[in-house]
């Protein structure tokens, strides 16, 4: 963290104002970093899916809250110290004191704090505990005018929207619907630096499916991919994503095919097989929408931490969007030939309705004419009444029907990813150490394409004609796109160390050499080798390299 503040990645926010704790600027490297990881995230998601992308307000009226059912099951239990005030989250400030893994509901905690007789960390009391809704609330408009909530995943905009969605994927499953932005959770005691934040950075994936047919088209290309998996009974599997379909441990290819491609996604960014795994949740651990969940969990400094959770969330949004807004959430799906079948009919006794219903007996024929028979007791809907209609009212006829296909309500399975978390995870594997000419280096090894700096421009000497010269090489590159920076303070040896510890993965210097044959040195940050290439030549060397993990001794000879 020092260096990731010292050297420009990340800040904490309102600084000048003492800080608030939830909250953290990305400086130019870690903006960088974050931006590139997100465009990579979108190759694997969007580009190279049946996905598309959308964008939708960071506000969201009441109503989405209400029948998401996070205005009231998005709560953590907090308890607060009766001496100093503290308030702290309760699962967590047991888990942190006792080492006790429990469930964050009143009862649970209630039980372990009298069991325990937990204290605060000042030694006081804490009273009872309570249940905090984690969203932000706000107001919209004038005067009194409309709650609204920030909102505390991307996912409802995508939800809410869906009617529209799915006509523009042409009513045909499975699709998917990416959203990449900001959420917002007014977590209770964020202690955790870049880990806990109040306001935070998702990358979340809504792929629709038909709920019979969880089944991924690509599946085979990943169903060889070997990882290590914990299922819910803490029982450790190391195993491929097929074997692990087959033997029931992940519940279907659509879940096993995203947590594999979860997983290649975190390795081609430069996360750490080793000090990766996917952890399913308990029963007891899930959220309110989920009826299965695995997170990919990275190994750092604060231990195992959720990085991605990938949810099977059924079409449990679907339908309480469809019940509170009344709008038809279903697609039809039409069958591969229409299929014939047998349906009891209601026929109306116009001679028995007429009398008791008067006025109205028209519009109940009408409506009973609609109706499926599958029960003794009709009911049916007249102006907004609800009306049971006995067997005098209508005799049952079965007839025989073509129909061509049916509607469901898809199930959603959502990768959803923390790229603070993700980021921060990048830059604890790729931070190293080794001996450089005898003397200690810290470098971060990350991977070259998420390198926030690609190259820098040195000259040997910091004076005229290396400085001009190594300025105009620093003009051409970023007029070639690439994230360039100059630096002709101190000595090289000391400059070569500062690009490493950024994880720069390329050094380009100006030497004596260059004025007589327009040539250049390119250094690789990992081995500290370097070869000559023409400047001419640069701008491709250095795309193949950036692009690639080829190595520089194919560009040139190697000359230290
Ligand atoms: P935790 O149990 O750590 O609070 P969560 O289970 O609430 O996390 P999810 O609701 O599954 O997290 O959110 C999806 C992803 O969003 C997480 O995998 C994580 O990377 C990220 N995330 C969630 N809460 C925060 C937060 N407060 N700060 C930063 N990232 C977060
Ligand atoms: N969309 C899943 C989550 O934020 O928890």
């Amino acid at each position: 963290m020092e260096m990731l503040i010292r050297r420009g990645f990340l800040w904490q926010s309102f600084e000048i104002y003492g800080g608030m704790a939830g909250f953290i600027d990305y400086a130019p490297l870690g903006n960088n970093l974050r931006r590139k990881i997100e465009n990579i995230w979108r190759e694997f998601f969007v580009i190279g899916e049946r996905v598309a992308e959308i964008d939708t307000p960071l506000i969201g009226v009441e109503e989405v809250f209400i029948a998401s059912g996070h205005a009231t099951s998005f709560v953590d239990t907090a308890i607060e110290c009766q001496k100093c005030g503290r308030v702290y989250r309760a699962d967590h400030y047991v888990k942190e004191k006792l080492n006790l893994e429990v469930d964050a509901s009143i009862d649970a905690i209630k039980e372990v704090m009298e069991v325990y007789e937990l204290k605060c960390e000042c030694g006081g009391n804490f009273g009872e505990p309570f249940p905090m809704n984690l969203m932000f609330s706000t107001k919209i408009g004038a005067g009194k005018g409309k709650l609204g909530y920030l909102r505390p995943e991307t996912a409802q905009g995508i939800f809410v929207a869906f009617r529209r969605l799915s006509n523009y994927f042409r009513d045909k499953l499975p699709f998917g619907v990416a959203q990449i932005g900001r959420a917002f959770r007014n977590e209770i005691s964020p202690r955790q630096g870049v880990i806990r934040l109040r306001e935070f950075n998702q990358a979340e994936l809504e792929f629709f499916v038909h709920p019979a047919e969880k089944k991924h088209p690509k599946f085979v290309e990943l169903e060889k991919d070997t990882l290590t998996l914990v299922d819910k009974f803490d029982k450790t599997h190391r195993i491929t994503l097929k074997e692990a379909v087959e033997k029931g441990i992940i519940a279907n290819e659509v879940l096993a095919y995203f947590i594999g491609k979860t997983r290649r996604f975190l390795l081609s960014i430069g996360i750490n097989d080793d000090k990766l795994r996917f952890r399913q949740h308990k029963d007891d651990e899930k959220a309110h929408y989920a009826t299965d969940c695995w997170d990919a969990e990275a190994l750092m400094s604060y231990g195992w931490i959720e990085i991605v959770g990938i949810a099977d969330r059924t079409n449990y949004d679907l339908s309480r969007h469809a019940n509170f807004s009344k709008v038809d959430m279903s697609v039809f799906i039409p069958y591969s030939a229409p299929v014939v079948v047998k349906k009891k009919k209601a026929i109306p006794k116009m001679s028995a309705l007429g009398p008791v219903f008067k006025a109205k007996a028209k519009k109940i024929a009408e409506a009973l004419e609609k109706v499926e028979v599958n029960s003794d007791e009709i009911e049916v809907e007249v102006d907004g009444e609800k009306i049971k209609l006995g067997k005098e009212f209508y005799t049952i006829q079965e007839v025989e029907e073509e129909v061509s296909g049916e509607r469901i309500v898809p199930h959603v399975i959502e990768p959803s990813f923390g790229l603070d978390r993700i980021t921060y995870t990048v830059l604890e594997h790729s931070f190293d150490k080794d001996i450089v000419e005898g003397e200690e280096r810290k470098v971060l090894r990350l991977k070259r394409k998420v390198a926030p700096i690609e190259v820098a421009v040195l000259p040997l000497l910091s004076r005229e004609p290396f400085t001009i010269k190594a300025l105009e090489i620093v003009d051409l590159l970023r007029k070639s796109g690439f994230y360039t920076d100059y630096d002709d303070s101190g000595s090289i040896g000391r400059r070569y160390r500062r690009f490493d510890e950024i994880g720069t993965p390329f050094c380009i210097t100006v030497d004596h050499q260059t004025f007589e044959d327009e040539t250049v040195t390119i250094r690789d940050r990992d081995t500290t080798k370097q070869v000559r290439v023409k400047i001419s030549e640069l701008e491709r060397v250095l795309k193949d390299l950036i692009r690639s993990d080829r190595s520089i001794e194919e560009f040139g000879e190697i000359f230290r």
